[in-house]
C-alpha cells in the first residue's frame, strides 16, 4: 500500500481542507470495506489534540470522530478535568473503520501496524496545521503511531512526555512543529499525555475507577494550560 502520505495536498493550511482531501484517501485498504473517511473535527487553533485509535461503527456512518459511547464519557472526561471544551480537536490514528463481518453485525478490529503507519501522515499533517501545546494519547493504538511498539501506556500514562525524538519514525515528526505556511518556528513542539482509551474504560471491570484515572490523567493537561 503507498501510504496516506500522496494524498495530502501540500498547500493546504487547515485541517478543513485536509479533511476534504481525506475524503479521497486510498493510502491502504481500509478505505475499501468502511463507509467513508473519518477525519479529525474540532477548534482549528485548538490548544489539545486527542488522539484515539479509529472510528467505530457509529463513526463511520456519521462520518464524524467521537460520536457513539465511548465519545460521550470522553467528553464528560474532559469537562470534569476542567479543560474547555471549546479548545479541543478530536481525532484518530486510523481514519477508516476496520472491522470484521459476522452475520450482518461488523465487528470492530484493531488496525494493525501497516494501518497505523499508512495513516500516519494525515495525523502528522493535523498537527503540522494546528500546532496544540499538548497532544493526549489514547490508548494502545495512538501509543504506537507516536511513540513507538515498546511504550506500554499502563506504565506510563498520566505524564507529560517532551515531543518524542526517539519517536519510531522521528523523519515522520520532523515538519509538526512548522505549519505548511512556514508559520510557528517558534512555537514549541506539543508535549504528550497518554492516558486510557475511553472505550477501555466502558470496558473495565471497576468502570468508576478507570474513569477517575482518566479525568486525573486529563486534569494534568488542565493545569499544564492554566
Ligand atoms: N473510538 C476511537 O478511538 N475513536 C472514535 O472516533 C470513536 C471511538
Ligand atoms: Fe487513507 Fe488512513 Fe483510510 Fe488508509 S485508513 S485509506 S491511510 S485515510
Amino acid at each position: 500500500a503507498p501510504g496516506a502520505q500522496e494524498f495530502i495536498p501540500p498547500q493546504a493550511d487547515t485541517t478543513a481542507e485536509l479533511r476534504e482531501a481525506a475524503a479521497g484517501c486510498r493510502g491502504c485498504e481500509l478505505y475499501r470495506d468502511a463507509s467513508q473517511t473519518v477525519f479529525g473535527r474540532g477548534d482549528e487553533s485548538a490548544r489539545v489534540v486527542f488522539v484515539g485509535e479509529q472510528p467505530g461503527d457509529m463513526e463511520d456512518q456519521k462520518g464524524l470522530p467521537f460520536v457513539g459511547p465511548a465519545g460521550r464519557l470522553l467528553r464528560k472526561a474532559v469537562d470534569d478535568a476542567g479543560l474547555d471544551p471549546g479548545q479541543i480537536y478530536l481525532t484518530n490514528a486510523v481514519k477508516h473503520f476496520r472491522f470484521e463481518l459476522r452475520g450482518k453485525r461488523r465487528i470492530h478490529q484493531t488496525p494493525d501496524r501497516v494501518h497505523i503507519v499508512a495513516c500516519r501522515p494525515w495525523l502528522v499533517a493535523e498537527f503540522a496545521r494546528l500546532r496544540p501545546e499538548i497532544v493526549v494519547v489514547l490508548g494502545a493504538t495512538a501509543a504506537k503511531a507516536l511513540l513507538g511498539p515498546t511504550f506500554r501506556v499502563t506504565r506510563q500514562r498520566g505524564e507529560l512526555l517532551p515531543w518524542p525524538a526517539s519517536a519510531q519514525h522521528p523523519e515522520d515528526f520532523r515538519e509538526v512543529p512548522v505549519d505548511s505556511a512556514g508559520r510557528a518556528a517558534d512555537a514549541p513542539p506539543a508535549r504528550l499525555l497518554a492516558t486510557i482509551h475511553p472505550s477501555a474504560v466502558l470496558r473495565a471491570d471497576d468502570q468508576d475507577t478507570a474513569y477517575d484515572g482518566l479525568v486525573a490523567d486529563l486534569t494534568l493537561a488542565a493545569r499544564a494550560l492554566a
